[in-house]
């Protein structure tokens, strides 16, 4: 299916680089809502919910990737032949990769180990150190991934 940002890109891979759109702004939120308001049962929320929205983002685009591939949109790029793209998608695997890994185990130990209602706690120093390395991987998958397609798709 066609994408809709008028780029080589099919619906699938333009609704994740949307989404990664949305996803940035929406984890600085939640981190100034931690951070400046201490509204720690927002920040919950908004991590859940985030987590629910990447499960389904990835999953989706996962499938759409394995069923139709996308070689053959980015072959038109100057990049593709000169091994470009392909080199950017490797960092870009390794860097979301693990921050998949990170983001599930921040995830499933902040639920465990803080207190519900959630407040500081023994395990705020795990926390915030660890809950920031996976944030700015986050980040890094954002942007390596609009690399990737601008030079697969756009170029
Ligand atoms: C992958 C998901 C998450 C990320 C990336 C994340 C990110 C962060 C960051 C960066 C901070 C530190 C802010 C600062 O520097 O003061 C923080 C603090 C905090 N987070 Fe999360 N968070 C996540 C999930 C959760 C969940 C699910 C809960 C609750 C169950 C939670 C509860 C808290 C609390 C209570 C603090 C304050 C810790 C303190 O300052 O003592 N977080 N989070």
């Amino acid at each position: 299916m066609d994408g809709f940002l008028g780029t080589r890109a099919s619906f699938m891979l333009d609704l994740v680089v949307v989404a990664m759109l949305v996803v940035l702004p929406t984890l600085a939120g939640s981190i100034y809502l931690v951070r400046v308001k201490r509204n720690y049962l927002w920040h919950k929320r908004i991590q859940l919910l985030l987590g629910v929205v990447l499960a389904v983002a990835v999953t989706a685009f996962e499938v759409d990737v394995r069923l139709h591939g996308w070689t053959h949109l980015a072959e038109p790029s100057p990049y593709y032949a000169s091994g470009g793209v392909n080199w950017v998608l490797g960092v870009h695997l390794a860097v979301a990769v693990t921050t998949t890994v990170l983001w599930f185990v921040v995830l499933v130990r902040a639920w465990r180990n803080f207190d519900h209602p959630p407040c500081p706690g023994p395990h705020s120093r795990w926390h915030r150190r660890w809950a920031w390395v996976a944030s700015w991987g986050m980040t890094l998958t954002a942007i390596t991934g609009w690399v990737f397609y601008y030079l697969a798709f756009v170029a």
